[in-house]
């Protein structure tokens, strides 16, 4: 449904997006991870047809952003990081509004206004004006306006940003639900966000793509460069120097010192060597007793700090 091909956008000599290309399933919701100033908000807005790229390209639906932006822009729903919502507006007439710049038809535009209402939770506020509303429903509303155009791609740029802990509970179920028919883009730099409502993952840093997969298969990709708590009955001395001799392994620990010489340790084994193997010949052969190990599941925070940073020494 959404194809990006090597995108790049420089403004000036400055860096935006360098060579970004993935692809989003329909009826996907994927979850753009980022820091700030990671290219988050550039790579939507190209897609948005709100800028063109500097090259590279981008297709919705089939329509290149930039040659037929006109069909694309029916197709897409956008909210951006601060949406431009007029205050003195109550929200239907504000949706109204939007519906009328977006072009849906004026015999539809009443229906599709108490629909978006209904899958947004505003009717509460129908009466009020937005700038009577908190932040939460303006974010609502700002959903709502996304959605006027039953548009089949959703773009939202941090939408839980600046909300409550009980507005962001409450906006990303209401994300959560709109996955299936529509096919949507989510930003974030909120870890949490993207393990709770996509099923795929992009993790982009300083305008580079780092990684693109589902949450669990991250967690599972940074897990087989593992760290396992091993706990042996064994002189400590000793066991840390044989089992740090294992040539897979690159750091072991003691984590927790036991009672009767029967301690924790924390070992990690080199990138992709799967050495969980390695360990138990070495217990065997010293004739020390093997109680426990397991791998530490790391969690996508982790694998966000660690995909970042080592992007940042290459
Ligand atoms: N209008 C602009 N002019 C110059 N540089 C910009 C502009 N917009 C964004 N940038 C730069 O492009 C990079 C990516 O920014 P952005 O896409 O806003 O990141 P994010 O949304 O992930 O925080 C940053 O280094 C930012 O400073
Ligand atoms: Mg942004």
């Amino acid at each position: 449904m959404i194809e990006v091909e090597n995108l790049t956008k420089k403004y000036g000599n400055a860096r935006g997006i360098n060579d970004v290309t993935f692809t989003v399933e329909k009826g996907e919701i994927l979850g753009f991870l980022g820091p700030n100033g990671a290219g988050k908000t550039t790579t939507m807005r190209i897609i948005t047809c709100f800028m063109p790229a500097t090259s590279g390209k981008a297709r919705v639906a089939g329509f290149d952003v930039f040659e037929d932006s006109l069909e694309v822009r029916k197709r897409i729903g956008y909210l951006p990081e601060s949406v431009p919502l007029y205050t003195d507006m109550q929200v239907p007439v504000y949706l109204e509004f939007v519906g009328g710049l977006k072009g849906v038809d004026r015999r539809e535009i009443k229906s599709r206004v108490g629909q978006v209402m209904d899958d947004c939770g505003l009717n509460g506020v129908a009466k009020k004006f937005i700038g009577e509303l908190s932040k939460g429903y303006r974010q609502r509303v700002g959903l709502a306006q996304a959605l006027i155009n039953d548009p089949e791609v959703l773009i939202l740029d941090e939408p839980t940003i600046g909300l409550d802990p009980k507005q962001i509970i409450e906006i990303r179920s209401l994300i959560k639900g709109l996955g299936g028919r529509r096919t949507v883009i989510l930003s974030t730099h909120i870890l949490p966000e993207v393990s709770m409502t996509c099923q795929r993952v992009i993790i982009i840093n300083e305008g580079r793509l780092v990684a693109v997969d589902t949450p669990q298969n991250l967690t599972a990709q940074l897990q087989r460069s593992q760290q396992f708590i091993v706990r042996i009955g064994g002189p400590e001395k000793e066991v840390l120097s044989e089992v740090g001799k294992i040539n897979t392994v690159s750091r072991v620990a003691v984590k927790e010192s036991g009672a009767d010489g029967i301690n924790s340790y924390l070992v990690e084994f080199k990138k992709d060597s799967d050495g969980g193997k390695d360990i138990a010949p070495v217990i065997v052969r010293k004739n020390w007793a093997l109680y426990e190990m397991r791998p530490i599941g790391m969690s996508l925070e982790d694998i966000f700090i660690k995909l970042v940073t080592e992007e940042k020494i290459h």
